[in-house]
């Protein structure tokens, strides 16, 4: 028999299977993707638009829509579309909806048209179908098991301009090169495995993203990306027009050996800093989680590809690895913009060159060595 719980998530109330967390429960729910779906609610509150269309086309428990009713801002919403093929799904999202005393269209309407006033609706249909028989949406949300790929074609077709589409991957074993060939199958590019394998990664799959976009003059651009856990994601903001394409394009390129992906911005600095600032104020985000939006918001600064990895470069160098601190204290001292990257631990982002780096490394390491 399959259990249940009750559970908060953000200000969301949620009944939710329990069980280990794989694609057989009756209706998906991961507490680790809790982070991800704040990101979602402080991404959008970060922006000023109001009145949009939301697309949920994978919702499983309901849990993202409904934390997007509770914790959006007034005037957010014009109307949320959830579905998920699976009836199990619909039931609970029901159930969820009833929970957090929303109020709802009781009938899942799948017809073409919906021309009902309730702003939320229920729809029980393949997501492609769902979205290709749409008219479109501000923002589209893929979460899916897996790679976005299936999803990808039909949610860029029906992305508004200036909408924003998030997509989840948590295939990220062939993205950040334990699968070169899978990768290259279905990224059309090759990974490595290296100290930047999960940003390579990234950027692997937003120049994917960008492709599937250029087909239908749709330039794509990276606005809030992160690593972390078992998956990637990233909200690319859409522009209309060939020339806006050909400027995407230009910057797909090699970094560390993976080739090609997107070698332009992971972030709008603004956005990122506004999304750390927001989750200082709520109660429900760890602490961990806030430090972890603080140094995304940090390296968003620098608009430079990649990392050193201290560990890597000490060894390669014989040098001796200095404190973190004291060591951005001296990059910064020398003219130099530097930052903490959430990708990897004893790393850090700089337009300082490897050269520079290397002596100021040196240098400290003499003067540990002094003998007094
Ligand atoms: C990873 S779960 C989504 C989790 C959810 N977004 C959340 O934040 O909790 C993927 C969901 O997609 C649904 N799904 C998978 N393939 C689908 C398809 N082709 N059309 C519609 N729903 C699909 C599954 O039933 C499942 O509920």
């Amino acid at each position: 028999m399959q259990n249940f719980d009750l559970i908060n998530e953000g200000k969301a109330k949620v009944k939710v299977a329990i069980g280990k967390i794989s694609k057989e429960l009756p209706v998906f729910y991961n507490p680790v993707m809790s982070l991800n779906r704040t990101i979602s609610v402080l991404l959008l509150n970060s922006m000023s638009n109001t009145n949009i269309q939301i697309a949920d086309p994978l919702a499983a428990s309901g849990v993202r829509s409904i934390r997007f009713l509770k914790e959006l801002n007034k005037n957010k919403i014009s109307s949320l579309y959830i579905n998920d093929y699976s009836k199990d799904a619909i039931t609970s999202i029901k159930e969820n909806l009833k929970l957090n005393k929303i109020k709802f269209n009781k009938s899942t309407n799948n017809n073409k048209k919906d021309n009902s006033k309730n702003k939320i609706k229920l729809y029980n249909k393949d997501a492609n179908i769902f979205l290709l028989e749409s008219f479109g949406f501000d923002y589209i949300e893929i979460d899916p098991f897996g790679t976005p790929n299936p999803f990808l074609d039909a949610a860029i077709k029906r992305l508004a301009r200036d909408g924003i589409l998030a997509v989840t991957a948590t295939d990220t074993a062939p993205l950040s090169g334990t699968f070169p060939s899978t990768c290259m199958r279905k990224y059309w590019a090759l990974p490595q495995r290296n100290e930047t394998m999960h940003e390579n990664g990234l950027r692997i799959l937003i120049r994917k993203i960008q492709l599937v976009a250029s087909q239908y003059d749709k330039a794509l651009t990276p606005i809030y990306s992160y690593s972390t856990e078992h998956y990637m994601r990233i909200f690319l903001r859409c522009e209309k027009g060939k020339k806006k394409v050909d400027k995407i394009l230009k910057q797909h390129g090699n970094y560390n050996n993976a080739d090609p992906l997107w070698l332009g911005q992971l972030w709008d600095p603004a956005i990122a800093q506004k999304i750390a600032s927001s989750a200082k104020k709520l109660s429900y985000i760890s602490v961990q989680d806030k430090k972890f939006l603080n140094i995304i918001a940090q390296e968003s600064k620098i608009h430079i590809v990649g990392f050193y990895n201290l560990p890597k470069i000490c060894k390669k160098n014989k040098l001796t690895i200095i404190k973190q601190d004291e060591l951005i204290k001296k990059i910064k001292a020398a003219g130099y913009q530097v930052a903490l990257t959430h990708f990897a631990n004893n790393s850090l982002r700089s337009d300082i060159t490897k050269e520079e780096l290397i002596k100021i490394l040196n240098n400290a390491s003499l003067v540990h060595h002094k003998i007094p």
